[in-house]
């Protein structure tokens, strides 16, 4: 019997909705595959606000890092979003990427076969067979560059600042995951900046050609980030495999890929700390999707991103790859039944929440 102990991070609103079903799955998954998770559920974000006045308590950071994986839900809500930078939800999800330095963030965007037709808002034969995979920096950037802040400037005007910044090492690391990820997929990487304009994304394009010298069987291009969010659009087969971006252009681009797919609901990721070949200590899985606080505690939130994100938990994390299958293939069936939460682009109906999750308990039994 294999044992492993998973931290639970399920955060704020929709959070802990999409956690619980997440945590039913590992476990019926782990009864089935002869594997025993050892769930402990900590405070972060809003609710670690309201309960300890710190977006990330000690304890938490501590808890995820003598775990031996971590599955986030989401934070972040209304209640919040007038608070000093130090205490926000928001502040704490930062803390924690930091804390565990998890820089490369994987958010794959796939077009199911199962809920192509009604689930793009593209056209069929644009959104189909899409398979993009999405290298998001994540410990870098203008989401922790310095200086930072509000200041008055010599008019009396109220300002605020953040800085860019990459430093080498930073670009060479998620170089090198992104070109190993591109090698396991079709091998092709494109390389997302804006170095027409930002000294930070021209130092970015001169690292990835440099690291693109290990890799001569990747095939490199780059492109500018405003024309890539066209591409992502127009005809996103065609121009892309594997992306790498900076953390910003990273997470803007990760939404829009999410659409072609059909919800946002849908897509995982996984914050890793070292190359995808070489072992590293900490690991972070989380959807893409935030909090969702209009829709939170009615029941209709989509649970299949954190679900997704469990199965990229036990691939990448706990390298479990049979019962990382097991419930990627539970998600197809059970969406191939037809049964879907709201937030899929569709002009049917939407299915009750119960019934989602008893077909996704059948579907992983009879695997
Ligand atoms: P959001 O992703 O929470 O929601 C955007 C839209 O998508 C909403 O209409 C929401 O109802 C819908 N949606 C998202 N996830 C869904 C799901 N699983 N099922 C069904 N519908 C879903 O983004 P937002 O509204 O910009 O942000 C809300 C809060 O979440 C903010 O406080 C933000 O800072 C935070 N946030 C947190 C994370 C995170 O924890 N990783 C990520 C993004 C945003
Ligand atoms: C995400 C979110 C976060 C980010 C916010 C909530 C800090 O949008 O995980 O995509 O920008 O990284
Ligand atoms: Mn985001």
């Amino acid at each position: 019997q294999k044992r492993y102990s998973i931290t639970l991070l399920p955060g704020d609103g929709i959070g802990p909705e999409v956690i619980s079903v997440a945590k039913d799955v590992l476990k019926l998954t782990g009864s089935l595959e002869g594997i025993e998770f050892n769930f402990q559920e900590m405070p972060m974000g809003g609710s670690a606000l309201d309960l300890v006045g710190v977006p990330l308590p000690d304890e938490t950071l501590a808890a995820a890092k003598n775990s031996d994986a971590v599955l986030l839900g989401a934070i972040g809500g209304y209640k919040w979003d007038n608070n000093a930078k130090h205490l926000k939800p928001e502040t704490g999800l930062l803390q924690i990427r930091e804390g565990l330095k998890v820089f490369a963030n994987l958010r794959p965007a796939t077009v199911l076969p199962q809920v192509l037709v009604e689930a793009s808002t593209l056209k069929r034969e644009v959104a189909e067979g899409v398979d993009v995979m999405v290298v998001r920096e994540l410990t870098g950037g203008i989401y922790f560059g310095k200086p930072r802040g509000f200041r008055t400037d010599e008019n009396g005007e109220e300002v605020g600042f953040n800085t860019e910044v990459y430093a080498a090492y930073e670009i060479d690391r998620i170089a090198r995951v992104a070109f190993e990820t591109a090698r396991k997929r079709q091998g092709r990487l494109c390389s997302v900046d804006k170095a027409n304009v930002l000294e930070a994304s021209m130092l970015w394009r001169r690292r990835v050609t440099a690291i693109a010298e290990e890799y001569p069987d990747v095939e490199l291009s780059h492109m500018y980030v405003d024309n890539a969010a066209m591409q992502l659009v127009r005809n996103p087969k065609q121009v892309f495999d594997t992306i790498v971006t900076n953390n910003i252009f990273g997470d803007i681009l990760s939404d829009e890929a999410s659409m072609i797919t059909g919800s946002i609901g849908m897509l995982p990721s996984a914050s890793l700390g070292s190359s995808v070949l070489t072992k590293s200590r900490f690991r972070l899985f989380e959807p893409i999707h935030g909090s969702a606080p209009d829709i939170a505690g009615q029941d209709k939130a989509n649970p299949l991103a954190t679900i997704l994100s469990a199965a990229m938990l036990l691939k990448y994390g706990l390298e479990e790859e049979d019962a990382a299958r097991r419930i990627e293939n539970a998600v197809l069936d059970t969406l191939n039944k037809g049964l879907r939460t709201g937030d899929i682009y569709s002009t049917g109906t939407v299915s009750d929440l119960f019934m989602l999750k008893a077909s996704l308990a059948c579907f992983l039994a009879l695997l």
